[in-house]
């Protein structure tokens, strides 16, 4: 059950794994694929004709439904998930999360001109070696689990962050770069948790002429000038707050940092960040170097700085959503067209071993997609015999309209049998 009160706090950080604790939380190459994604990609290309909505084109790289949406066992990824794949919020520039992106390049563009490549539209669809390995993630991390990560096969994933492309990126000679994309983490269901995100990864390398002339040494250098053009990016998104750096943990960075800043009362994180690990470096071409890296959820500092309540609503597409936010007009405060009210079902089941709340949520959004509002264990009890029961409480509510009794009735009917059956949990 997620306890975290904005959206998608990093995942690797310990404190984000503290709050997670219920199961908790390509480019233009072909390369990243896994061989047998890859042989299926080009082998379909020839006998199959292809289906316009089910055939999408991500970063140059040609991906059918069936590439991804597989019936496999090494395979979660639901039609839901698949249906996302091309939408590429964060490139419309009329949209919060790209006008976002738009306000966050402006501020690097001004203090490092021409220094910054950006790249926003590397495919998804990348390897466990470049999701995990590559940024050091440890073999027996709980984001690589199954319950945590959507797997295409068993070496192939949609990366959970945009961190996956860091190795790549300065094996290809860059030095500086801001990536941003579509990221994908199965998780619990409340207003600021969705399966499917937006991050920004930004990453600069020094080389020995840039800290030689400084006295400090290499670690040193690249953590101060982080933190002073981090403040930097935090104040021109904010305006001049109030600042604290964390300690954190991150695989791939040490030392390692959160940013937060004191806004509208309540200190809150802004992004992750630290001095790259040398091994990153090392393993990709650039032993003589040092660098920092910063990860950022798009979501998050959009939802406060153009006061969005509810993360569904990115996604809509309903013009009194839409027509609010305009090119390069940064932190507009979006005005509720309406409040529909929220329709409450409880339900109560023994679970098994293999229950988890995860399993549970990605029912719920496959029947009720963003109907639903937020599944909470409001209930939970272990009897003499040893069984445990739990109950959860499903809120549907619509952005966007009033949703009948009926229609409600007729998703839970449907919940309940789902769930039944594909979690094999005992309904009470
Ligand atoms: N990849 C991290 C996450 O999704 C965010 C992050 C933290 C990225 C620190 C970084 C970093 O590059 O240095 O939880």
């Amino acid at each position: 059950m997620a306890v975290v009160s904005s959206a998608h706090s990093t995942i690797f950080s310990k404190t984000s794994l503290f709050h997670h604790i219920n199961g908790f939380k390509r480019f233009s190459f072909c390369l990243h694929f896994s061989s047998s994604a890859v042989a299926s990609l080009s082998s379909k290309k020839k006998w199959r004709q292809p289906v316009a909505s089910s055939m999408l084109e991500l970063g140059g790289i040609k991906i059918a439904k069936d590439d991804v949406v597989r019936d496999d066992p090494t395979n979660n990824v639901p039609d839901t998930i698949f249906s996302k794949l091309g939408l590429q919020l964060h490139r419309r520039n009329n949209h919060p999360l790209g006008i976002l992106k738009n306000g966050i390049y402006e501020y690097f563009d001004t203090n490092f001109p021409n220094m910054f490549h950006k790249f926003d539209d590397l495919c998804p669809v990348v390897s466990v070696k470049q999701n995990f390995d590559d940024v050091l993630v440890p073999a027996d991390h709980v984001s690589r689990s199954y319950n945590d990560t959507y797997y295409v096969d068993s070496q192939t994933v949609l990366r959970c962050h945009t961190s996956a492309h860091q190795a790549e990126l300065l094996r290809r000679g860059h030095t500086h770069f801001l990536v941003t994309g579509d990221v994908y983490r199965r998780d619990s269901i409340d207003s600021t948790h969705y399966p499917v995100f937006h991050q920004m990864e930004g990453v600069r390398v020094f080389t020995p002429d840039n800290w030689e002339a400084s006295g400090l040494d290499p670690t040193s250098y690249a953590a101060e000038d982080l933190k002073k053009s981090l403040e930097g990016l935090a104040r021109h998104l904010f305006g001049a707050v109030e600042m604290r750096w964390i300690d954190a943990y991150f695989p791939f960075t040490n030392p390692s940092y959160e940013l937060e800043i004191y806004f509208q009362g309540k200190w809150m994180e802004v992004l992750g960040c630290g001095v790259m690990e040398q091994e990153i470096l090392k393993s990709n071409g650039r032993s003589n170097s040092v660098a920092w890296a910063l990860g950022l959820g798009l979501e998050r500092l959009a939802m406060v700085l153009f006061d969005i309540p509810d993360i569904r609503l990115f996604w809509s597409t309903d013009e009194r959503f839409t027509s609010q936010f305009s090119e390069g007009q940064m932190g507009v405060k979006f005005k509720p067209f309406s409040k529909y009210p929220p329709c409450y079902k409880d339900m109560s089941f023994w679970i098994n071993d293999s229950f988890t709340e995860n399993n549970l949520c990605e029912v719920i959004r496959g029947i009720a997609g963003d109907l639903v509002e937020e599944v909470s264990l409001i209930d939970n009890f272990t009897n003499k015999k040893g069984m445990t029961s739990h109950c959860y409480r499903i809120a549907y509510r619509s952005m966007e309209r009033s949703l009948t009794d009926e229609e409600i009735n007729d998703l839970q009917w449907q919940v309940r049998e789902q769930v039944q059956n594909k979690l094999n949990v005992v309904l009470r």
